[in-house]
């Protein structure tokens, strides 16, 4: 039977005390949404439903970027629903039945839930495709707040009563819904518009629905989350902090597991798709971000940001290094300092020092950059080295220029090589020149002012 995910999104997050829409605050460096979205989309959902309302143009934003394809065309069948007012989790969850098909399980989400896992939601929707009501409760220690799961003297769920309309004996209660249900459409279709606004909050609350259930003695089986962390919601950014630095121990503990060394693993981020080998060693404050494959004893020293790149086996990295949209080969030495940035190649046993910074260049097996330089637009061949201080002068404020840099040339320091430019195969530039012509294969290219000195000249006096 095919299955249909409904988010709501709708909620203004007051207490956020932000301009940004609560479910686009980041856990992990990704929207809450965008982890529910993700998460809902392992199912194989036909259809993903979200139902936006405050904030809903920068949601849509965020959707269409992420989720939609250009053509217009949804891919992953992602559809939006708008909820101009927010008239309560009943009404929200009916604006997007119009588009569900009747016949299809409904699975309903939170958008400021975003650690739930997919196995969990999985064991629902395997007892809802049966014509059962699958209800995710947990028992907390507060349940102020929630909704509470009354069970009648058989132990069957017979009602959610919200806190603010609950009587004594049900504040008591500590089982209390996640809001998280599955269930058939047709019955949701059935029963949303039997609700009522005549509560405590003067909303069509979703969870009246359960008493519905229970009354026309349809099976209700309610499930447990694995840990509390899993439905979790954000309502302010102390929570929003607390999940995400639950989240991050998960992953630290995840890779630890597999053989990763973090010298302390609450001060390491993991903030995408990361993939670490055997035997990394990973020092203090290091983050990651977007895809990162690092390969077996790769070692990364304290402060480094490491963003989509590719380190492989025994690469060392020092501390305070940035390595962006970048790949690295094997035993290469980067930093301390250093700043790769985008397109920069590092071939094996490559070295690239302490304030220097990279930009599309490839740089051959074992040469050096080691101290102060920008190397930019540039190939760079086997065996070079580049001395301290080398430019390329890559940019006329138009466009942009290439430089080549030959096997085995040396580039003495402070060299500036004005693009485009050529440094033929074992060439050698002289130290402070400033390179306009293309230098022949083994030649010296010396190009500065000839030094004078002046015997007869006399220092200035006070
Ligand atoms: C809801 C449940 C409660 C449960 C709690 C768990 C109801 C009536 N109550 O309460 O039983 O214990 O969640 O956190 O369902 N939303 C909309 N449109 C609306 C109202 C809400 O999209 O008109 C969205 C919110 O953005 C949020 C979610 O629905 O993501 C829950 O809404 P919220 O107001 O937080 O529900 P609670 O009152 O906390
Ligand atoms: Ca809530």
């Amino acid at each position: 039977m095919a299955l249909e995910v409904i988010i709501l999104a709708a909620g203004q997050g007051t207490r956020m005390k932000s301009a940004l829409p609560k479910v686009l605050h980041p856990v992990a460096g990704k929207p809450m949404v965008g982890h529910v979205i993700d998460t809902a989309s392992g199912l194989l959902p036909t259809k993903t439903h979200v139902v936006i309302g405050h904030g809903s143009s920068l949601l849509q934003d965020f959707l269409s970027r992420n989720y939609l394809s250009t053509d217009e065309q949804p891919c992953r069948n992602l559809i939006i629903a708008e909820q101009t007012e927010q008239l309560g989790t009943g009404h929200a969850v009916d604006q997007a039945m119009p588009s569900v098909d009747n016949d299809s399980t409904v699975l309903v989400l939170y958008g400021d839930v975003p650690m739930i896992r997919q196995d969990t939601l999985e064991q629902m929707v395997a007892v809802a495709k049966h014509q059962k009501l699958a209800l995710l409760t947990v028992e907390v220690a507060d349940s102020t707040g929630y909704g509470r799961i009354v069970r009648n003297a058989s132990g069957a769920v017979e009602a959610i009563v919200e806190h603010k309309d609950a009587n004594a004996e049900q504040l008591a209660i500590k089982e209390i819904n996640t809001g998280i249900l599955a269930l058939p459409a047709s019955w949701l279709k059935d029963w949303l518009p039997k609700l009522s606004s005549d509560n405590a909050q003067g909303e069509y609350y979703l969870t009246d629905i359960i008493e519905m259930a229970a009354k026309l003695d349809l099976p209700i089986t309610a499930i447990q989350p694995s840990c509390e962390e899993e439905v979790q919601g954000v309502n302010n950014r102390l929570q929003l902090a607390e999940l995400e630095r639950w989240h991050q121990r998960q992953q630290a503990n995840h890779w630890m597991t597999l053989g990763v060394t973090l010298l302390d693993p609450n001060r390491v981020d993991f903030r995408g798709d990361v993939h670490i080998e055997q035997d990394v060693s990973v020092d203090v404050n290091v983050i990651f971000e977007g895809r990162v494959r690092i390969g077996t004893s790769v070692t990364i020293g304290a402060n480094c940001i490491l963003k989509d790149c590719e380190i492989a086996d025994g690469t060392v990295i020092k501390p305070n290094s940035m390595i962006d949209g970048s790949r690295i080969d094997e035993d290469c030495e980067i930093g301390p300092y250093a700043r790769l940035r985008p397109g920069t190649v590092l071939a094996a046993d490559a070295k690239v020092g302490n304030f220097v910074e990279t930009k599309k260049t490839t740089v051959g097996e074992g040469s050096k950059i080691n101290h102060l330089s920008y190397v930019g637009d540039a190939i760079v061949g086997c065996g070079v080295n580049i001395g301290a201080g080398t430019i390329t002068c890559n940019y006329d404020g138009v466009n942009k220029f290439q430089t080549d840099i030959g096997d085995g040339a040396f580039i003495g320091s402070n060299t500036s090589l004005v693009a485009p430019v050529k440094v033929g195969k074992g060439a050698t530039t002289g130290a402070g020149s400033t390179i306009t012509k293309e230098i022949p294969e083994g030649a010296l290219g010396v190009a500065r002012g000839r030094q004078t000195n002046l015997t007869s000249w006399k220092r200035p006096t006070k």
